[in-house]
């Protein structure tokens, strides 16, 4: 028999990440940009489609962030973070904030909310600020709790995320 046990063991792993990502691919969602503040005072934020309502009393949210990225330790520091909801025109700015540009706030345009979070107000159909209310490390990722606070909203419709591709929401 050919191979080592631990490279079989890799060829499976990775077949069911294949069909993990398959799976939720079949899972369209809006598109958030997740933004908090460093302990250098920076704006940091990165593209996320796992947010999820938990309840309504008290008002809470989650998202998944991959653990190591620069947007969860700036979470952990800051102790809050903004929920922008990309309208349907954002794809560029999801792209941005998922790719490799160090720079990604000086490429949108983005303000300080009035609890100091930054704010993607031109790109946005709505923005929640949230308090982080608990965090959860699940493998690769840490489950952030948010309570939320301040919601300011915009017209226009959400961007979707699914099958691998961004997409409008329909015009009736
Ligand atoms: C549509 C879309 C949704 C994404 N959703 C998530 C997510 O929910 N959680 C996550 O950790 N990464 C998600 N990503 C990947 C991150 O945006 C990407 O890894 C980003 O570079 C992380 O930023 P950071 O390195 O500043 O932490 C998503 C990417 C795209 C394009």
């Amino acid at each position: 028999m050919s191979g080592t046990t631990a490279q079989r063991r890799d060829i499976t792993a990775a077949a069911n990440q294949r069909r993990f990502r398959d799976l939720m691919s079949s899972f369209p969602t809006g598109v958030a940009v997740v933004t908090s503040v460093d302990a250098e005072g920076a704006p940091r934020g990165m593209t996320c489609s796992s947010l999820t309502s938990v309840t309504l009393e008290p008002p809470t949210l989650l998202v998944c962030l991959r653990r190591g990225s620069a947007t969860l330790a700036a979470v952990n520091t800051c102790g809050s973070f903004a929920v922008n909801l990309l309208h349907a025109d954002g794809q560029h700015t999801a792209e941005l904030f998922a790719g490799p540009d160090p720079d990604r706030f000086a490429r949108v345009y983005w303000r300080r909310s009035p609890a100091g979070l930054p704010h993607l107000t031109d790109d946005s159909i709505a923005v929640a600020d949230c308090r982080v209310a608990g965090l959860l490390d699940v493998g690769d990722h840490t489950v952030v709790l948010g309570q939320v606070g301040v919601i300011s909203r915009s017209d226009g419709t959400p961007l979707l995320y699914g099958l691998r591709r961004f997409a409008a929401w329909p015009h009736q």
